[in-house]
């Protein structure tokens, strides 16, 4: 197989130039980070369920970058603390949990929709991405971590801010071999940059850590959160235990938080603004969601939890997006045992893996005319006939997307209040540039224009 680096992908824009390599070499390609750093980068079903249907650490020689920002929390961990992390934090994604949040992204939308009915004034196209950043971390913070109904602070926007830094510093860092070593790195521009960010993070994880503990000591407080029939991440966060009765350290604690944090917004924020872009794309897409959604919302003005199952095509739309335009593009793992592939290739312990879902997403083998945006895939009769790993962008196994029902539920409410307040269109001059950062960005906005609707949902 043919080696593929790091310089040439640099030059030609990573994600298409993967898309190719893997029309050329059908089932992988070793990736190599600088001479020493080697993964066998994978973008087929069989492959992606041989390695991923395991529950491999997370490869260390990527993940260990978020270290000094996330800490060791979910996304990191392996073994059994990720196990006994993975059960404790399980419930406060239950279903009865995610029920009352459906109100939360309706009002967070609503502000959100009210900002772009000025903006769509100027009639000209403005950059989408920013203002649905900062509507999914006033979502997330009003569901996970408690917050009240204020919009968001300073402090939350500076957050906001360094989150796009650390994305951006992390994939230069594990794009850059000579940036590999901590040493090294902290020593330079970047690393400096980098430990300021996390310092602008860490001062927000840490205040919304400090006000729930402070509730906490409020014996009103407390008598509430007892009456509560489930509680909410921060509850479970503080109230935990393990087997000997010894509570999660503060460095665990921040760890969570500083995880569910990043991965509870950054994430929906993109496949968010991709589905708009994407419904911008195809007019005819956009217009036969919004059918829906009208019918659905009748004369209301927010959905409500039943509503989110009828929403099938916009579920459809929603997926094909999710398809072609993946917020995690690329996770990585380590091999902790041999695996045989179906070809008859197999890989020693200790391997390092890449799984390429964009390039798995639009691979011709599985997804014929891959680059179509066709929400038909998504019937149960086209899921049913098509490889369980074919579609993976909560990943899967067990390490997959613990919040992924979140990130559904949001995208649907979100999305279905865009498309019934404007008519998204595009703007020829300013066509998104799509970028890995972490998560998929574009490197120029995405820029659309917005018509105002006024269709009957009062807003
Ligand atoms: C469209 C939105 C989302 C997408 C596409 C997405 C995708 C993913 C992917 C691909 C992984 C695997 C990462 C890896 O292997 O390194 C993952 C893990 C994870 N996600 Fe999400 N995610 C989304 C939303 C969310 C939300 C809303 C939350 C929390 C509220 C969340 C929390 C997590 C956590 C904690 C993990 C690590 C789970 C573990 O290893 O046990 N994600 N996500």
């Amino acid at each position: 197989m043919k080696s593929l680096g790091v310089l040439q992908i640099q030059k030609t824009g990573s994600l298409d130039k993967v898309v190719s390599w893997a029309h050329q070499f059908p089932y992988a390609h070793p990736l190599w980070l600088g001479q020493f750093l080697g993964f066998l980068n994978i973008y087929e079903p069989d492959y992606a369920k041989a390695v991923y249907s395991r529950g491999d650490p997370k490869a260390a020689d990527v993940y260990d970058f978020f270290l000094q920002w996330i800490g060791k929390g979910l996304l990191v961990l392996h073994g059994p603390k990720w196990y006994e992390h993975r059960k404790l934090l399980t419930p406060g994604f239950h279903y009865d949990v995610l029920k009352p949040y459906v109100a939360v992204f309706n009002n967070s939308t609503h502000a959100m929709l009210d900002k772009w009915e000025e903006k769509a004034r100027e009639d000209k196209s403005f950059d989408i991405f920013c203002d649905v950043g900062h509507m999914a971390l006033d979502s997330l913070m009003k569901c996970t971590f408690g917050k009240g109904n204020s919009g968001l602070s300073h402090r939350d926007n500076s957050y906001y801010l360094a989150v796009s830094d650390l994305t951006l510093l992390m994939q230069q860092r594990i794009e850059s071999f000579q940036y590999h070593n901590d040493f090294i790195y902290w020593l330079t521009p970047h690393g400096r940059r980098f430990l300021r960010a996390c310092q602008a993070a860490h001062d927000h994880t840490d205040q919304v850590i400090r006000e729930r503990k402070a509730a906490l000591q409020d014996e009103k407080e407390q008598e509430k959160i007892q009456n509560r029939r489930h509680l909410d991440f921060l509850d479970i966060l503080l109230g935990a235990r393990d087997e000997s009765g010894i509570k999660l350290s503060d460095a665990e604690l921040r760890a969570e938080v500083d995880t569910f944090m990043f991965e509870g917004h950054d994430t929906t924020t993109s496949g968010i603004s991709w589905f708009l872009y994407c419904m911008a794309l195809y007019p005819e897409h956009q217009s036969r969601c919004r059918e829906e959604v009208c019918e659905i919302l009748g004369d209301r003005d927010s959905f409500q939890w039943d509503d989110l199952g009828k929403m099938t095509y916009l579920t459809m739309c929603i997926k094909e997006s999710l398809r072609l335009y993946p917020p995690v593009p690329q996770v990585y793992r380590q091999l902790s045992k041999p695996v045989n592939f179906v070809d008859g290739r197999s890989l020693p312990a200790g391997s390092l893996i890449s799984l390429h879902i964009y390039a798995l997403h639009r691979n011709s083998s599985v997804w014929p005319d891959s680059e179509v945006f066709d929400p038909l895939r998504f019937t149960p009769e086209n899921v049913a006939t098509r490889h369980p790993f074919a579609f993976m962008p909560f990943s899967a196994g067990p390490r997959n997307c613990i919040g992924q029902q979140f990130a559904m539920n949001e995208m649907k409410v979100v999305t279905a209040l865009c498309l019934l307040r404007f008519e998204f269109a595009l703007d020829p001059l300013q066509p998104p540039i799509r970028m890995p950062q972490l998560i998929l960005r574009s490197k120029n906005g995405i820029h659309l224009r917005l018509k105002p609707l006024h269709l009957g949902s009062g807003k």
